[in-house]
């Protein structure tokens, strides 16, 4: 796109000048509180930092000392080393532990021959992964579990005293997803999880629908006969009331266990921030 074009894209947005230019300058000039920098949207990939914080205020409130953040995709580790700067503020912030982890498989988009798999918009191979830039980058802040999910999910435990408390799926595909989807039924997990899905959402070349992609695995997943056993859900989380709406917040969903033995502690207690 040509100059005048972006301008033209860009000042016609329902986000005014003026939020663009604050959010500009206070994520190069960090004024006030993280969390309202948060709700301002002026930091690095809000919906990752959401997901992490709000994870370690609810792991606070009810008696953790220590969580653990997934992201699965992580190719050329822009997220990962993203959400390691948000965990460096929070951890000071809320005096809490939170290990970070990478899922991917190190070699791009597997091969595929499921047409949920969006096969016209991401062709095996793409996001290759220089593995040895991605660990210089990540420089031992986050733990890298490389291979297949199918291979490094199934056997995966969060540390005992760590449970499982945000997860950001950007996996690209419906059977990657689907597979990924199963960390959330591990046993030691938050009574609720924070998850941000990028791929629910896209533009005209790879627009989703509810029956391909990472919404279908959504989808499947709410459909399984365990969830009425364990009674947990993966829904859309409506938490944003108060703030201007956003695409990212139709990205941020809630995973609810409700047969989690912390799931009816109150958390509307003195370590809860003010929320609204
Ligand atoms: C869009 S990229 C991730 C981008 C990254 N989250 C970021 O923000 O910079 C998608 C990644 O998913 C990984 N992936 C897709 N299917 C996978 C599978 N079955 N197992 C492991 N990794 C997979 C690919 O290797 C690729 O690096």
């Amino acid at each position: 796109m040509n100059l005048t074009d972006r301008l033209l894209v860009k000042f016609a947005q329902p986000v005014p000048l003026r939020t663009w230019i604050v959010r500009k300058l206070v994520r190069s000039f960090p004024i006030g509180s993280y969390e309202a920098r948060l709700r301002a949207g002026a930091v690095d990939r809000p919906w990752y930092a959401w997901c992490m914080y709000y994870a370690a205020i609810e792991a606070k409130t009810i008696g953790y000392k220590a969580i653990t953040a997934i992201e699965f995709g992580v190719a050329s580790g822009s997220g990962l080393a993203c959400l390691c700067r948000h965990r460096e503020q929070i951890e000071k912030l809320l005096d809490i532990e939170i290990i970070v982890l990478g899922f991917d498989s190190g070699q791009g988009l597997p091969e595929s021959k499921d047409p949920r798999d969006l096969l016209y918009c991401w062709p095996a191979g793409s996001f290759q992964m220089d593995r040895a830039k991605l660990e210089a980058r990540i420089d031992g802040r986050a733990e890298l579990k490389i291979g297949d999910v199918s291979q490094t999910v199934p056997n995966w435990q969060a540390r005992v005293d760590a449970p499982l408390g945000a997860v950001l799926f950007d996996l690209d595909l419906y059977t990657a997803t689907s597979v990924a989807l199963g960390i959330l039924t591990t046993s030691n997990v938050l009574p609720r999880v924070w998850c941000y899905m990028d791929d629910i959402m896209g533009g005209p070349d790879n627009a989703y629908i509810d029956n391909i992609g990472a919404r279908a695995a959504i989808r499947d997943f709410n459909l399984k006969p365990e969830r009425t056993v364990c009674k947990d859900y993966l829904s859309p989380a409506y938490a944003f009331k108060g703030l201007q709406q956003e695409a990212w917040h139709q990205q941020i969903f809630l995973y609810h266990r409700l047969t989690h033995p912390r799931y009816n502690v109150c958390v509307s207690g003195k370590h809860r921030l003010d929320l609204v």
